[in-house]
């Protein structure tokens, strides 16, 4: 399984049967690897309802004909614009044709910044979650954005071949809570995510790996469009 780290929280995943992208953040983002137009994939899989994890996701389903797996509100809000979605929600797992998808919990927000007709309502976007992917006989988990929590230790049953975790500290994880949560999750190896976008979560993810190595745990600091295999 091939995984492309595109910038942010950004993943393109390439199992044996399909092509995924997690949490399509492109356009307007000052690293992104990659640019909207380009992306071809099958299923695009969503945390939360913030725009820099859904802002090209309608864009990329309708260019692609995919299909958008995110919690209910997600999944209903882009259906009502025309794309195709498959509605989940925290807790729930679903057999998909490429392997099974589980939403987790996540503790963060999820709306819409403002609706333009109306900027003092936000657009609420259900509950912010995270994603287990299980394909190819390997077990994915990311995090989304998300605080550290105590539960991680439940994803950690049946092992983890992969963590994306969020380390840019003031909207989600630092990197010491995200430490603690390699600890919890213990996965073969693990990828910071969600830092240095902008100045309020500039971290170093070289010395977050450093760190964590002291630790036991194996972390790649990919820059955005490097590559890992699994
Ligand atoms: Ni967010
Ligand atoms: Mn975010």
């Amino acid at each position: 399984m091939k995984i492309t780290y595109l910038g942010h929280s950004c993943f393109l995943v390439e199992t044996s049967a399909a092509r995924l992208i997690i949490d399509p953040f492109l356009t307007g983002n000052p690293s992104a690897a990659a640019q909207a137009a380009d992306i071809r994939c099958d299923y695009i899989l969503i945390s939360h309802g913030h725009c820099d994890h859904t802002g090209d996701a309608l864009d990329i389903a309708k260019r692609n004909d995919a299909t958008i797996i995110s919690n209910h509100e997600i999944c209903n809000y882009f259906a009502a614009q025309g794309a195709k979605a498959h509605n989940m929600n925290p807790g729930g797992a679903f057999n998909f044709p490429f392997g099974r998808v589980k939403l987790t919990i996540a503790h963060h927000s999820s709306s819409e910044d403002s609706d333009a007709t109306n900027p003092l309502q936000p657009v609420y976007l259900g509950n912010p979650c995270g994603i287990v992917i299980e394909a190819d006989g390997k077990r994915l988990y990311h995090a989304g954005d998300t605080a550290l929590f105590l539960d991680m230790q439940l994803i950690a049953r049946g092992g983890l071949d992969l963590a994306m975790l969020p380390i840019g500290d003031n909207f989600t994880m630092g990197p010491d809570d995200a430490l603690d949560a390699l600890d919890m999750l213990k996965p073969k190896a693990g990828i910071p995510m969600h830092y240095n976008t902008w100045p309020p979560i500039a971290q170093d993810a070289s010395a977050f790996a450093a760190t964590a190595k002291l630790r036991s745990h194996l972390v790649h600091p990919l820059k955005p469009g490097e590559i890992v295999t699994i």
